[in-house]
């Protein structure tokens, strides 16, 4: 059965995704000089535009043969061609397996993430029929798990000898995302500092919600829903140049490249604020409803949510998200290790940050929950909360945290080192410990 175009177009204000064109035949002639990406992608070697012409039907093909979809992603920002992304049946019946390449000078900046995320989410919350994406990857390839573990991708297993790779058996891992992990993969949770609250930041914080409501309204008028803040902006205490201000808008429809330029007029320049960034999340509530927040967590500062609940999640589904982290757990560290390692100057704060917030925060949340902790409370724990709840069950591990949290605030270069090799200590205790008690449960 031939299959249709997802309309509206796929975007998100930063990359579009649209169907090959014959304009896009100098790409392919950049795709088909890796080898990796030709081989994949079934380009032809030596290239000759011919022989482009002939894969760019090949493409509209897979669509009208029921095969699949496969898209050219556009940067917006400068409006050219920058590599694929596709997702074609394979097996089992009904799942459907993602690609994606990008040509070396674009690589790094995310657009492998956002192309994949795009089109994903597409598939498994529109009519396609598609309960399943799985994804197999050569275990040498750390980009393109680091792209499918961004999306939400949950790693299964690796298959042995299950592909065949210029002639020899090869080992590859299995990923798979269902719908129900999309947001499960990034629940909204606090990251808040116990209330001592600065009263100066807290000032500076409720001057940069008016000044954020008062954009998104003008850009957004009746599509808006509501703004929520979460993490250490629910709260108004941080650490100094170390925490993001979290936002989450709920709109309705896609949050376009329009939107965003129009958000940027509206709020022009802000004054200085005690975060280092604004990290922002879009809900489309004309969406299937997915749980995003965790109760206790966020603050409405505009607008209603619209049937909370739908948002909300409860203690089974915290659960399940901890499970699913700890799981995940090895292949991150081995990422982080070696990321930590080339990390120098200005880049190895932000890597430190990225460490503390994003593996050590959410592991060992997990961790305390597997032990037996309440999740809902333990999800909503600010740094010190999670610390004085792993003393009982680790109290060194627990003292080491203390240690980091105490100099971070301050830290210079050699603090910074020694706070991240404790970190990536704790992250291996805490990745022992879990495999300790789920072989025990
Ligand atoms: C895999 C590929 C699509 C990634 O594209 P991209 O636009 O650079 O991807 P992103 O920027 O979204 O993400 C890349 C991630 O890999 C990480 N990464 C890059 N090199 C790495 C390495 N050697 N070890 C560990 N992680 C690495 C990056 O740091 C980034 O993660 P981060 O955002 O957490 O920092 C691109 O490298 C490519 O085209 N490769 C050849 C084709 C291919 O392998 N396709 C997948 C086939 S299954």
């Amino acid at each position: 059965m031939a299959l249709t175009y997802p309309n509206p177009r796929l975007e998100d204000g930063v990359v579009l995704l649209r169907p090959w064109e014959e304009q896009d035949l100098a790409l392919l002639e950049r795709g088909s000089r890796d080898d990796y990406v030709a081989e994949i992608e079934h380009l032809p070697v030596p290239f000759d535009d011919e022989g482009g012409r002939k894969w760019i039907a090949r493409q509209h093909a897979h669509m009208e043969n029921g095969r699949g979809w496969t898209f050219a992603i556009l940067e917006l920002a400068t409006g050219e061609a920058v590599g694929g992304v596709g997702l074609l049946f394979r097996h089992p019946p009904g799942a459907a397996e993602p690609g994606v390449w990008v040509v070396a000078e674009k690589g790094g900046h995310g657009i492998a993430e956002r192309a994949t995320r795009l089109l994903c989410r597409w598939a498994l919350t529109t009519e396609t029929g598609i309960a399943r994406l799985q994804a197999t990857v050569a275990p040498w390839n750390l980009p393109s798990q680091r792209v499918l573990e961004k999306v939400g991708f949950v790693r299964e297993g690796l298959l042995r000898a299950y592909a065949s790779w210029r002639g020899s058996p090869q080992d590859v891992l299995l990923y798979s995302l269902l719908a129900r992990d999309l947001d499960d993969a990034s629940p909204l949770v606090a990251e808040a500092q116990p209330a001592s609250a600065d009263p100066a930041g807290a000032a500076q914080i409720s001057r940069l919600q008016e000044r954020l409501a008062t954009a998104f309204i003008s850009a957004l008028r009746e599509r808006l829903v509501a703004l929520v803040a979460y993490g250490s902006s629910v709260e108004g205490s941080f650490i100094p140049h170390f925490s993001d201000f979290d936002l989450a808008v709920f709109l309705h429809g896609e949050f376009t490249v329009e939107d965003a330029i129009a958000v940027q007029a509206a709020l022009g320049d802000l004054e200085p604020t005690p975060f280092d960034y604004l990290q922002t999340k879009f809900v489309d509530v004309s969406a299937v409803a997915t749980p995003t927040l965790v109760p206790g967590s966020f603050a409405v500062f505009w607008g209603e949510l619209p049937a909370e609940p739908a948002y909300l999640h409860n203690p089974d589904l915290l659960r399940q998200a901890g499970k699913r982290w700890l799981d995940a757990l090895p292949g991150l560290i081995a990422d982080d290790r070696a990321a930590w390692s080339v990390a120098a100057g200005s880049a190895r704060r932000q890597r430190l940050v990225r460490l503390m917030m994003t593996r050590l925060k959410p592991a060992l949340r997990s961790l305390l929950v597997e032990h037996g902790e309440p999740p809902a409370e333990v999800w909503i724990s600010g740094w010190h909360q999670l610390a004085r709840r792993w003393r009982d069950h680790d109290a060194a591990a627990a003292e080491a945290l203390d240690s980091v949290l105490t100099v971070l605030p301050s830290s210079g270069r050699e603090q910074e080192v020694a706070c991240g090799e404790t970190v990536l200590r704790l992250l291996a205790q805490i990745e022992m410990a879990a495999r300790a008690s789920s072989s025990t449960n």
